[in-house]
C-alpha cells in the first residue's frame, strides 16, 4: 500500500499517512508557463495498491486536472490498484439539470475520472449521494455522523438540544443525527433569490428556548448558515451553534460569521485553508485523518 498527496490538501495526505506510518510516494509537480499541469513520479508503483489523496476544491478546476492527470501518470506504472480519495468532491452540486439546457457537471467528472483508470473513489459527505449513480466503480461516501456525533455529545448538553437542516436538501442528514442523539430535528424551508444569492429562511413550529445546532455539508458563501442562524435566534431560539463538513469560506462568509449570532462553527480539514481566521474565533476544527486512515487499512 502506498499513499500519494496531491496539492490542493497535503497536511491532509501528511496526517493519513503518519496514522498508516508510511511515505508519501515522491514525485515532482510542475506547470508549464500557460499553467498545464505535468506529472512525474519517482518511486516504483509496480503490483502495490494506491490512494492518491485529493480535495476538488478551489481552485476546483486545477486541482481536478491535477488529479485526473496524476490517477492517469499512477495508471502508466502499473500498480494493482488506485483509489482516489476525494475528501471534498467539487462539482457535486452540478448533479441534476436546473433548467432545461444546464449542465450537470457531476455526471462529465465522473466519467472523466473513470478513463483515467481509476479503481475505486473514497470520498466524504457528498452533496447528493444520488451522485454515485454516475460512477460504474465503487464509490465509497462517508458519512460525518459518527464524528459530528461524538464531538456534540462531549462539547454541548443535550437537553433542549434541537437539530436543524437549513434547508431541505440536508433533512434527511439532520434526521440521522438526531436520530444517534436521540433529539428532534427541524428543517427549515429555504428560498434563495437567484440574482443576488441572498437567502430567506421560513419554519412554522417553535424554536423558543431550544439549543439549535444548524447541520449542513457546505458552507461556501456563508449565507445559508448566517441566514438560518439569525432566523432561528429571531424565533426565539436560546442559542445556535453549527456543524459543517466542508468549508469553502468564500467571499465574505468569514466576515458573515463573525457578524452573525453563532456561537460556533465546527468544520473538517476535508478542505485545506490557509485563509486568515480574520478576527473570527468562532471556528474550530475535526480532522477526517483518523477515519480515512481507517477507511484505507480496510481495502489495502
Ligand atoms: C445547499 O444545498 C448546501 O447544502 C449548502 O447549504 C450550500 O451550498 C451553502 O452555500 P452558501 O454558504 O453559499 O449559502
Amino acid at each position: 500500500m502506498k499513499i500519494f498527496s496531491g496539492n490542493s490538501n497535503k497536511p491532509l495526505a501528511e496526517k493519513i499517512a503518519s496514522f498508516l506510518s508510511l511515505p508519501l510516494i515522491r514525485a515532482s509537480f510542475k506547470t508549464f508557463p500557460d499553467k498545464e499541469i505535468f506529472v512525474e513520479i519517482f518511486d516504483d508503483l509496480k503490483g502495490e495498491d494506491i490512494f492518491l489523496i485529493q480535495s476538488t476544491s478551489f481552485p476546483v478546476n486545477d486541482n481536478f486536472m491535477e488529479l485526473v492527470i496524476t490517477l492517469n501518470t499512477i495508471k502508466q506504472c502499473s500498480p494493482r490498484s488506485i483509489t482516489a480519495v476525494i475528501p471534498y468532491y467539487g462539482y457535486a452540486r452540478q448533479d441534476r439539470h436546473t433548467t432545461p439546457q444546464s449542465s450537470i457537471a457531476s455526471e462529465l467528472t465522473a466519467r472523466l475520472l473513470q478513463v483515467t483508470g481509476v479503481n475505486r473513489i473514497i470520498t466524504v459527505d457528498l452533496h447528493t449521494p444520488q451522485i454515485k449513480k454516475y460512477f460504474t466503480l465503487p464509490v465509497d461516501n462517508l458519512s460525518m455522523t459518527t464524528l459530528f456525533c461524538e464531538d456534540i455529545l462531549a462539547s454541548y448538553p443535550l437537553e433542549n438540544l434541537l437539530i436543524v437542516s437549513p434547508d431541505a436538501g440536508g433533512h434527511e442528514r439532520a434526521q440521522v443525527l438526531a436520530h444517534h442523539l436521540n433529539v428532534k430535528a427541524i428543517t427549515l424551508h429555504k428560498a434563495r433569490d437567484e440574482i443576488t444569492g441572498t437567502c430567506n429562511m421560513q419554519f412554522k413550529t417553535s424554536v423558543i428556548d431550544q439549543n439549535c445546532i444548524i447541520i449542513d455539508d457546505i458552507v461556501d458563501t456563508g449565507e445559508t448558515l448566517c441566514k438560518a442562524a439569525e432566523f432561528l435566534m429571531q424565533k426565539g431560539a436560546k442559542s445556535v451553534n453549527a456543524y459543517c463538513t466542508h468549508r469553502i469560506l468564500s467571499g465574505t462568509s468569514l466576515e458573515k460569521i463573525a457578524l452573525s449570532p453563532l456561537q460556533e462553527v465546527v468544520f473538517t480539514d476535508s478542505i485545506f485553508s490557509s485563509i486568515s481566521r480574520k478576527g473570527c474565533t468562532k471556528l474550530r476544527q475535526l480532522s477526517i485523518a483518523p477515519l480515512l486512515a481507517k477507511t484505507i487499512r480496510s481495502y489495502a
